[in-house]
């Protein structure tokens, strides 16, 4: 795994998003793995900007999101198409019938089989942005004794709903199912980045700092078995986590 420690989360945000463009001008019609939460957020308003400029063309990229709420319609304020269009398909000029959310309205089962089929069509993703949830989870794999390999419905855990219910108007509204890509799909991916920020990450990340071990308790420890994983971290969480700066 590598490492990146950057004075402040902007700056990780600003070399994703510099990634992300190199991958599409050397593959226009590059595949991405693309993530939801605040996290990101500030990677996409740069993406957008750097569109506006003509630094980048996004109109044969594919895009493939990591997962989606089970039950919300893509218009809900909440859902993560909805999210995705807000905060970088509407400032871009992706087609947006090459964007991929998986179906929250869908029969779950067939929801999950469609996404997989979203993450493998015509190879693997090229890129995958991951954040990280406080009990590791990386998209909606959620910490336990066992992991999912393929892409599957899954009942999130109270942590997560607790950490979500910022989004809601409170934690009841927050949907206990989510549609999201298994570990499979993700590991799939040519090359992980994983964006990271705040004391709320930091026994997350430090599993991924301390040693070599693997487990489900923590799934983004399974990034260690990568061979093009980023993990990338601003000074703040560095300190926390016993990593030096650089
Ligand atoms: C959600 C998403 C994850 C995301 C995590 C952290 O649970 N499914 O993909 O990484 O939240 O979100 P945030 O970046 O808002 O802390």
């Amino acid at each position: 795994m590598n490492f990146t420690v950057s004075p402040d989360h902007a700056q990780s945000c600003e070399k994703v998003a510099l990634r992300i463009c190199e991958i599409v001008r050397q593959k226009p019609n590059a595949k991405l793995g693309l993530a939801t939460g605040s996290t990101p957020e500030p990677v996409y308003r740069r993406l957008a900007q750097l569109c506006k400029e003509g630094a980048v063309d996004f109109s044969h990229v594919r895009t493939v999101n990591l997962d989606e709420y089970w039950g919300l319609a893509p218009t809900h304020p909440q859902s993560y198409r909805y999210y995705m269009d807000q905060n970088l398909f509407n400032h871009i000029n992706i087609d947006k019938a090459n964007t991929y959310v998986a179906d929250g309205l869908a029969d779950p089962d067939r929801a999950a089989a469609a996404l997989d089929e979203a993450v493998f069509a015509g190879g693997a993703p090229d890129f995958q942005l991951l954040g990280i949830g406080g009990n590791g989870h990386i998209a909606f794999n959620e910490a336990g004794e066992r992991l999912s390999a393929d892409s599957h419905v899954v009942a999130l855990t109270q942590s997560t709903i607790d950490a979500n219910a910022r989004f809601f108007e409170n934690a009841g509204q927050v949907p206990r199912k989510a549609i999201t890509m298994g570990m499979k799909g993700i590991l799939a991916a040519a090359e992980v980045w994983l964006l990271a920020s705040g004391a709320a990450k930091q026994n997350a990340v430090r599993g991924l700092v301390e040693d070599g071990a693997v487990t489900t308790q923590n799934p983004a420890t399974f990034l260690k078995l990568h061979q093009n994983a980023h993990i990338l971290i601003d000074e703040a969480l560095a300190k926390l986590v016993g990593l030096q700066g650089g």
